[in-house]
């Protein structure tokens, strides 16, 4: 991962929710548009940036693993991605090496749309018969997926949205980039105040588009020899980025 994670206040709600649904022992579905934060989210709360590497490396254990075992202890939580299209038997087999059933409390699933009919219903059954709590990413509409599976749907506790990077926040992302290129960014700044304007119209609380922006505006800056990222800047660097923004 490139840059730090940063504790948005969508993402303690989305700790909230996964605390929740855990706690009911239910089945939440989270949903949220495209490049919001909903896989970041959720790996970070169940610590899979050092839980899933140790998962798939069996063999080599050392001095280190007791910590990953605390943090997993801690989690107890999976964080499993289905591929295009998965399978019941795909969604077994890779489920089933996962750490120990009776350790586990709460499986997160991303990108669910993925699903096929009978891994949502492989899934339903898991849950009737283990009680793990399970909760399920996708993109908005993926709710109304889920009611065409009348057993799934009967048992959600809860549909949570996972909402686009706020104001504030962006301004704090805004402000890292800024000093990523030297530069400081004061709101309080005309210039600054519309180059804010256009990244906030360009982006529209996407996450991922801040960050795909900055080298472009850093290529623009230098080709142009300029100094100061204003709103042409931004737009310019905008026009290069062809896909995702409109
Ligand atoms: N809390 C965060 N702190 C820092 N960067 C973040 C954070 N959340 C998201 N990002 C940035 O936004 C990008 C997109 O986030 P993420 O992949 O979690 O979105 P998503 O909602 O899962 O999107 P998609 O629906 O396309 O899968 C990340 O790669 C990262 O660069
Ligand atoms: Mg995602």
């Amino acid at each position: 991962m490139t840059s730090q994670f940063i504790i948005t206040k969508e993402h303690r709600r989305f700790a909230e929710f996964a605390d929740a649904v855990r706690k009911q022992n239910t089945i939440g579905v989270c949903f949220g548009p495209a490049g919001v934060g909903k896989t970041l989210s959720a790996r970070r709360y169940a610590h899979w940036d050092s839980i899933g590497p140790f998962i798939a490396r069996w063999a080599a254990r050392s001095e280190d693993d007791t910590k990953i075992y605390a943090a997993a202890h801690r989690a107890r939580t999976v964080f499993y991605t289905p591929e295009v299209s998965a399978t019941m038997r795909a969604l077994q087999d890779d489920l089933r090496h996962g750490p120990n059933p009776s350790l586990l409390e709460l499986i997160i699933i991303d990108e669910s749309e993925r699903l096929t009919g009978n891994a949502v219903e492989w899934l339903r059954d898991q849950y009737d018969r283990t009680g793990i709590a399970m909760i399920l990413i996708g993109m908005p509409g993926i709710e109304k997926q889920f009611s065409h599976y009348p057993q799934l749907y009967s048992r959600l506790g809860f549909a949570h949205q996972y909402r686009p990077l706020g104001h504030d926040e962006l301004l704090f992302v805004l402000e890292r980039q800024w000093r990523k290129l030297g530069k400081t960014l004061d709101p309080d700044d005309f210039t600054d105040a519309q180059a804010i304007a256009a990244v906030e119209r360009i982006t529209r609380g996407n996450f991922r588009l801040p960050e795909r922006l900055l080298p472009q505006i850093q290529r623009v800056l230098k080709i142009n020899e300029l100094d100061v990222i204003t709103n042409d800047v931004v737009e310019a660097a905008r026009s290069t980025l062809v896909i995702g923004t409109t």
